[in-house]
């Protein structure tokens, strides 16, 4: 049977291994100030070494990520990588900037921190710029369990236990 979606609507879905090409079409709608927050770098666009990245650790089966998909475009993601050890992974997200602030960046972290405790991942941990309030904002309303750690490196640390969300 066929879903009918609303022109507009956003939806999640799990990351798929085709959508790192469809990452070029989502740039279009990121601002420099936004890949700033989340590279720590103005980058003009989505980084190379980030896709490379992505492709690496997907195929490795250390990477995972939830994608919020507006009218057949990514408008958002949030990702998990695990570490060398696999005992804990690195916490992440992005929404295009027209999506930013409406609570979707709260939705991805909450499924993907969903998503990495079904593959048994116990603890993820985030960094994101001391100042960022929208990713602290986030964190807080996705995982209410979530500890700060302190600050290092002008950057606000976070973990969170998965066993308890
Ligand atoms: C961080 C980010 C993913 C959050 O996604 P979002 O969709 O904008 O956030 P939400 O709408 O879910 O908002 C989360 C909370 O932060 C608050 N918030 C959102 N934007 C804010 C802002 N600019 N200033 C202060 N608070 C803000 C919201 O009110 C909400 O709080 P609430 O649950 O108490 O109402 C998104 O803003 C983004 O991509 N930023 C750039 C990249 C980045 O910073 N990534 C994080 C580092 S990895």
């Amino acid at each position: 049977m066929a879903v009918i979606v609303e022109p507009g609507t956003v939806q999640l879905r799990p990351w798929r291994a085709d959508d790192i090409e469809r990452l070029g079409e989502a740039a279009v709608g990121i601002s420099r100030d936004t890949l700033a927050l989340r590279f720590g770098v103005p980058y003009p666009t989505i980084p190379d070494w980030y896709l490379a990245r992505i492709a690496e650790g997907w195929a490795r089966g250390t990477w995972n990520a939830c994608v919020a998909e507006s009218e057949g475009r990514i408008v958002g993601w949030a990702e998990y990588g695990l570490g060398n050890d696999r005992d804990s992974a690195e916490l992440a997200a992005l929404v295009c900037d027209r999506h930013q602030g409406g609570g979707l960046g709260t939705r991805l972290v909450k499924e993907v921190a969903a998503v990495a405790k079904a593959a048994a991942v116990p603890v993820l941990y985030a960094q994101i710029q001391v100042g960022n309030r929208a990713a602290r904002g986030a964190l807080h309303a996705a995982l209410p369990s979530l500890r700060y750690t302190g600050v290092r490196d002008g950057q606000w640390h976070y973990a969170v236990w998965l066993s308890g969300i």
